[in-house]
């Protein structure tokens, strides 16, 4: 296939190292290059080396521009060319030792050159051999890939890997020149592109401030640019980019040159290379091959910036942009990312491996490990790596930590700025953006939510921002924004805002501001966001906006995103009302845009007191800093007037600090008797949390100073605090966990006894806090117990008698929840022996840097820990479930009585209601248990229940439990042990709006309506991971409904159980066929599909065929299971699932694997009969899938469109041994799918079935071919031949034929 379009049109640049310039940079630079190297580089042999990938791609282009060439040349030089197998593995001696054999056979000499093409295992492997052959001989690299654009060619390291581990036999070997030709990205996957990113973004990030801010700000033309590929070829148009991939690869070339320059042979500043490297190469040496080494690099980054962060060099801000940077080009950036977790089959990666790998790294200086460390973006704090200790490392590494007592003593002073409020930092940034005059806004908070809100305004043109360095007093990143005073613009691309509801509400309202783009002619913009975001209300909002003039109309659903939003239809200003007791954002968001109505605005707020009216007055008090004058009515109550004067920002605005977040600091200094302030939360907070200095901490005998802006605390000497009695905490809920672990050491003379109310609304934050906060304190011998609305504390008499909940008795559990970990953190300072808080990284919600200040600023020793690692056990062969009994889970509500009830009578088993064994077991009713012994009481009671019917009831039953149960971490944990042991756990699940509608009327039980959508978003990760299988229960209205349910039911179930019978009933017939599904929407199709599946034994729904999500290229996984529920509404017809890509003949995009594999899972959970497994999808995908299947069957299949394989040739051969003979034999069934061109490719495809097909221990083989002439083949094939029906859309793939036509043809030539 020749690919590469060799234009010799654009400049080409070369680059000095090692003092000579031979590094040439261009686009379309084959012929000049060989121009090159034949009269500059001479030589009677030229030796190309190269992989198979590349062969295929650009090898005959090479060999046909290299023949034009040498064309008139007397006696011109010779090209001899091999390809070896791409990756790492031919990176070895045994591969180097065949290319030096070959060399030699095909006589070649000292004066021979080697011309190495292809990405780093290329350079590096053929760099070895011509750094080797002969002693030597010359060698030109032209690399393929980015990474080695930028890096592996560069430098002259070549290398090979041995067992003992990577790149250990090489040597330095200069290049004679190093072309790089950027029109070989054009092929590049896009993985590998990204990979290369990494290295890119390493080399700003220690050496060039703006290349990094470049490359932030860009990273979507980067991308898109990448990701638009030629659906056919797969190849990229990068003319979009190519100006600045050319400065890109240039920039990130001359720092590597600079550098191997000054230090050829890795002395000091070469080592600055090494930037996320030494960790990176630990996470490698665990994750290779399946995770790609610019991956690591990422991830090592990461950690590597926040030990330097950790050891009080690097601000929160710059780590923050590191993460942030990586994410954005899709990089991963935690070994626990989603991708690597699936790519790695959840390998492990424990931290003492890790250290041990980075002990041998090269250069290490003795046993003390070299690292560079950032103090800022573009600078490191030596100029080379520095040693740190082992202690720094092992924590930064670590999941957990140890806290052990502060050395601080009572003169201690220090002051510190927590990161900045999310509330303020998304206003601020809005209002800096709408003012016409530039600003600077420092202590921003770096989150999701502020993410989003900045794209969002630079999608739309709304402002420029650039982050650039804190002028006076700190190495913080400011952020400096020139806004456009509200002259947005409109972008074609839809605006992801994730599950960002401030970003979502205010800009719903803002971004009717827009003007349409002429130049592009875009008229609209339209605002989404992830699934849940569009469960989320915004309709009140949307209907006063278009009441005054605006044009919102909502894409999918009715009052949620996504909204299409009309430009250029100004809001008029005038009256606008908006119910009171509704969202304050659908507030704020109006406010702030009034300023830019047409008229001054008057905003009534009606029907009583508005909620949350202290965000309204922090909406009120920003706008006022910047500019605008908002006036309270003094006729109306709730009523605001607002000018329409545009916003003036001040020169520069610091986000005040969040003050839930200032509590811990405060409350150390309350525990320490050391003295703290905060330097931006003062008495003018609008933040309910401010107030918590003066009315807790100062009530518990500390000294308060606070003046407008400034905090100051003193606490007692330890051991001085004075416990509280009784304090209503409403006004500031979440501080009530920092003061829980103040009362734990509060005391009294009389009665050491604090109570805190007003707090209920924290049983439903990331955890019911009251009872973990019991449960925990528990742990350091505190006892706590809970009110109707809050929690008693008695505090201990003296701080001596904490127990240390440290590593013998695994700790403090944080439940995911930051708030849990900063508070017993505190604790730790001051128990003897310290605290070891669990899964530490939980702080990263609202202060990623709290570790990095508790031990720089608050003198406390942290130490990692990681409790030895119970490695999960990933192959467990299923048995069929025989009656054992199952489980079923999911909302209150969502029909686990009556659908587990009708699972009991399909399977003959008994149903038992968890909740009422528990009651009739306690003799008490759930709202008395719950009233007497408090929710902690009722969860563990039913905890105690599930153990008791998992080990009592083996077989015969279906449990269900309470919706609440995974709430509790043990019942969750015995509830994937039972599913891991071949348990059935089934999560039964239906629309949450028709839970909610459900619950309203049920009055029996505690309510948890209002906040069912927190409770479900919480639960959601919980019950996916805690089932196997899920069912949904639609609302059966009729009985005729209700009988088709169950009936289906029952042949899932026999697919979930693994008693179905369906596949050998199939395998076992002369003929059978399936019908492929080809409609966008299978409702269409039902009312006939009795007719359409006559004589059929299976249906196909190909999944890439459904309708597409909105703005996306494949349907969502949620319509995809509400079109499988549709089909088995109407029949219990085998279903098989098939995802056909682009490459394959069908639609979904050839490499959106995790999309793929989550619609492929979806499917085993569903229980669906077959599922249709392409051999080409990646290995990790195929093993993700095998490993999570049961009894569903698993269809190999393999399609070859390009119509090229023979069946009496190698690819089919080779194929068929890759289904059946692999290191593991998962397949089912092997579909193979070719293309007859004449009619002997049918014959062949016969003889191809008689030798693979039949016989005892093969496999049932589907063999077909493609293709009018191919029409036959499917007459000929006797196993579920794929077919259409007269009434279908499309026939799902070229010559298919119905089941009629097939048996009339397989009479015609006596084949039946
Ligand atoms: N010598 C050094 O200084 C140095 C520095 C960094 C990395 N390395 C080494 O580089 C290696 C990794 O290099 P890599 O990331 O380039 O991997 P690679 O060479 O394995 O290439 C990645 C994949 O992309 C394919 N490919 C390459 N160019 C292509 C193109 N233009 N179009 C389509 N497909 C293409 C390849 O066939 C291969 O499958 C590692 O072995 C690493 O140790 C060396
Ligand atoms: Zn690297």
């Amino acid at each position: 296939m020749r690919m590469t379009q060799f234009v010799d049109r654009a400049p080409i640049e070369r680059v000095e190292i090692l003092g000579k310039d031979t590094i040439v940079v261009g686009y379309g630079l084959v012929r000049t290059l060989l121009e090159e190297i034949i009269t500059q580089i001479p030589s009677s042999t030229y030796i190309l080396v190269t992989d198979t990938n590349l062969a295929r791609l650009h090898l005959q282009s090479f060999i046909d521009a290299f023949e034009e060439i040498v064309k008139n040349v007397v006696t011109p030089p010779r090209l001899i060319h091999h390809a070896v197998p791409p990756g790492e593995s031919s990176k070895s001696s045994k591969t180097k030792e065949y290319i030096e054999n070959w060399m030699f056979s095909n006589r070649c000499t000292r004066d021979s050159v080697l011309l190495a093409l292809g990405g780093g295992v290329i350079g590096d492997m053929a760099g070895f051999v011509a750094a080797t052959f002969m002693r030597g001989i010359k060698y030109v690299q032209i690399p393929t890939t980015l990474l080695s654009m930028v890096d592996s060619s560069i430098g002259g390291k070549t290398a090979i890997d041995v067992s003992y581990g990577k790149n250990l036999i090489g040597a330095f070997w200069q290049p004679q020149r190093i072309f790089v030709d950027l029109a070989f990205l054009e092929t590049l996957p896009e993985r590998e592109f990204i990979n290369g990113m990494a290295e890119i973004i390493k080399t700003a990030a220690f050496w060039d401030e703006t290349e990094f801010n470049r490359l932030e700000t860009n990273v979507d033309e980067f991308l898109s640019a990448f990701r638009n590929r030629d659906p056919r070829t797969g190849i990229v148009n990068l003319s979009s980019i190519q100006t600045m991939l050319h400065k890109l690869v240039i920039g990130s070339i001359k720092v590597k040159a600079f550098v191997v320059s000054a230090d050829e042979r890795e002395g000091g500043l070469r080592n600055l290379l090494n930037f996320g490297h030494s960790v990176g190469h630990a996470y490698e040496a665990i994750f290779a091959p399946q995770v790609l080494h610019g991956e690591c690099v990422a991830i090592g980054m990461v950690k590597e910036a926040e030990l330097a962060r950790y050891l009080g060099l690097l601000s929160d801000s710059a780590v923050a942009r590191i993460i942030n940077i990586l994410s954005a080009y899709g990089l991963p950036i935690s070994p626990q990312d989603k991708k690597i977790m699936q790519l790695t089959n959840n390998r492990p990666t424990p931290v003492n491996k890790l250290l041990a790998t980075m002990a041998v790294d090269k250069k290490n200086s003795g046993a003390q490990k070299k690292i560079v460390l950032l103090t800022a973006i573009g600078k490191t704090f030596e100029q080379k790596a520095s040693v740190v200790g082992d202690e720094n490392i092992r924590l930064v590494l670590s999941p957990d930590a140890i806290v052990r007592p502060t050395s601080l003593t009572s003169s201690s002073h220090v002051q510190i700025t927590p990161p900045g409020s999310k509330s303020i930092t998304n206003r601020a940034l809005l209002l800096a953006a709408l003012s016409s005059t530039p600003t600077r806004l420092s202590n921003l908070l770096r989150s999701d939510d502020t993410e989003h809100m900045m794209n969002a305004i630079a999608q739309l043109s709304g402002a420029d921002f650039t982050w650039v360095r804190g002028s006076d007093r700190t190495e913080e990143d400011v952020l400096e924004v020139k806004g456009r005073g509200g002259n947005l613009i409109a972008s074609s691309v839809p605006i992801y805002l994730g599950n960002s509801g401030t970003s979502s509400r205010f800009l719903a309202a803002v971004t009717t501001l827009v003007k349409p783009c002429t130049t592009n002619n875009v008229h609209h913009v339209i605002l989404t966001g992830n699934d849940r975001m569009k469960e989320r209300p915004i309709g009140p909002l949307v209907e006063a906006l278009n009441n005054n003039g605006a044009d919102v109309e909502y894409i999918e659903s009715n009052g949620s995103l996504p909204l299409r939003i009309a430009a250029g239809k100004h809001l008029k200003g005038g009256r606008v009302e908006l119910a009171a007791t509704i969202s304050s954002q659908y507030v704020s968001a109006l406010l702030m845009t009034a300023p830019y109505a047409e008229k001054p605005t008057t905003l009534a707020l009606v029907g009583g007191r508005p909620i949350s009216q202290s965000y309204i007055d922090m909406t009120i008090a920003m706008m006022v800093s910047f500019g605008v004058q908002v006036v309270r009515s003094s006729l109306e109550p709730h009523t605001y007037h607002i000018p329409n004067t545009p916003y003036k920002a001040p020169s520069e605005y610091v986000v005040e600090s969040d003050a839930s977040s200032a509590t811990y600091p405060l409350a150390f200094a309350a525990l320490t008797g050391t003295s703290c302030t905060i330097p931006n939360i003062g008495s003018t907070s609008l933040q309910g949390d401010a107030k918590f200095a003066i009315d807790v901490l100062r009530p518990m005998g500390c000294l308060v100073v606070q003046n407008e802006c400034s905090t100051t605390v003193t606490g007692p000497p330890i051991g001085g605090l004075k416990s509280l009695k009784m304090i209503d905490m409403e006004p500031m809920t979440d501080a009530f966990l920092t003061a829980s672990v103040l009362a734990a050491v509060a005391h009294d003379d009389d009665k050491s006894i604090t109570q805190i109310v007003g707090i209920a609304n924290q049983r439903v934050k990331e955890c019911d806090r009251i009872a973990a906060m019991i449960t925990e304190l528990g742990k350091f011998g505190v006892h706590a117990s809970e009110l109707p609305d809050g929690i008693a504390i008695t505090g201990v008499d003296s701080v001596e008698d904490l127990i240390s909940p440290n590593e013998s008795t695994q700790g403090i559990y944080t439940y995911d929840d930051h708030r849990i970990a900063m508070s017993f953190s505190l604790l730790g300072t001051v128990a003897r022996d310290g605290v070891l808080i669990k899964d530490r990284k939980c702080v990263e919600k609202t202060w990623p840097g709290w570790w990095d200040v508790l031990h720089g600023k608050l003198g406390t020793d942290l130490a990692g820990y990681e409790s030895p690692f119970a490695k999960p056990s990933s192959k467990l062969a299923f048995r069929k479930n025989n009656g054992h009994s199952l489980f079923v889970i999911g909302m209150r509500g969502a029909g686990k009585t009556s659908v587990g009830g009708w699972i009991a009578e399909a399977l003959k088993m008994e149903f038992t209601d968890l909740d009422v064994y528990l009651e009739t077991k306690h003799n008490r009713t759930i709202p008395e248990i719950i009233r007497d012994d408090h929710w902690d009481g009722f969860r563990k009671l039913e905890l105690e229940v599930l153990q008791e019917v998992m080990t009592k009831y083996p077989v015969g039953h279906v449990f269900a439990c309470g919706g609440g149960i995974v709430e509790t971490p043990e019942a969750r944990e015995l509830l994937k042990q039972f599913i891991a042991k071949s348990g059935i756990v089934i999560h039964i699940h239906r629309d949450v709006k028709l839970i909610m509608e459900y619950l309203s009327v049920d009055k029996t039980r505690p309510s948890y309506v209002d906040d069912m959508y927190a409770v479900w978003q919480r639960r959601e990760a919980w019950f996916d991971e805690c089932s196997n299988f899920f069912i949904y229960s639609s609302n059966l209205s009729n009985e005729k409904d209700k009988i088709h349910f169950k009936r289906t039911l029952l042949s899932v179930l026999n697919t979930m159980t693994g008693v179905s019978t369906v596949h050998d009933k199939i395998i076992s017939k002369a003929r059978s066929y399936f019908l492929a599904l080809t409609f966008p929407d299978v409702q269409v199709a039902m009312p006939e599909i009795e007719t359409m599946i006559d004589g059929a034994d299976a249906l196909e729904l190909r999944v890439d065929l459904l309708q597409p999500a909105p703005y996306d290229s494949s349907p969502s996984i949620a319509y995809v299971q509400e079109q499988i529920g549709l089909i088995r509404k109407y029949t219990d017809i085998p279903i098989i699932f098939t995802v056909r890509t682009v490459t394959q003949g069908g639609r979904f995009p050839d490499t959106d694997y995790d999309k793929a594999l989550a619609l492929m899972l979806l499917a085993l959970k569903l229980g669906i009969s077959y599922l249709d497994v392409e051999l080409s999808w990646p290995s990790w995908m195929i093993q993700k899938i095998v490993s999570a299947r049961r009894f569903t069957k698993l269809i190999a299949s393999n399609h070859d469109w390009t119509g090229t394989w023979q069946w009496d040739g190698p690819e089919w051969e080779a194929k068929y041994n890759e289904a059946t003979c692999g290191r593991e034999v998962w397949a089912d069934v092997v579909k193979f799918v070719g293309f007859a061109k004449s009619r002997s490719d049918n014959i062949k495809l016969e003889q191809f079935r008689v030798q693979h097909g039949e016989g005892s221990n093969k496999l049932p083989f589907l063999g077909i071919n493609m293709g009018k002439v191919g029409q036959l083949s499917r007459v000929l094939n006797r196993m579920l031949t794929p077919v259409t029906h007269p009434l279908m859309p499309i026939a799902a793939a070229p010559g298919q034929l119905s089941v009629k036509e097939i048996q009339d043809a397989a009479t015609l030539i006596g084949e039946d």
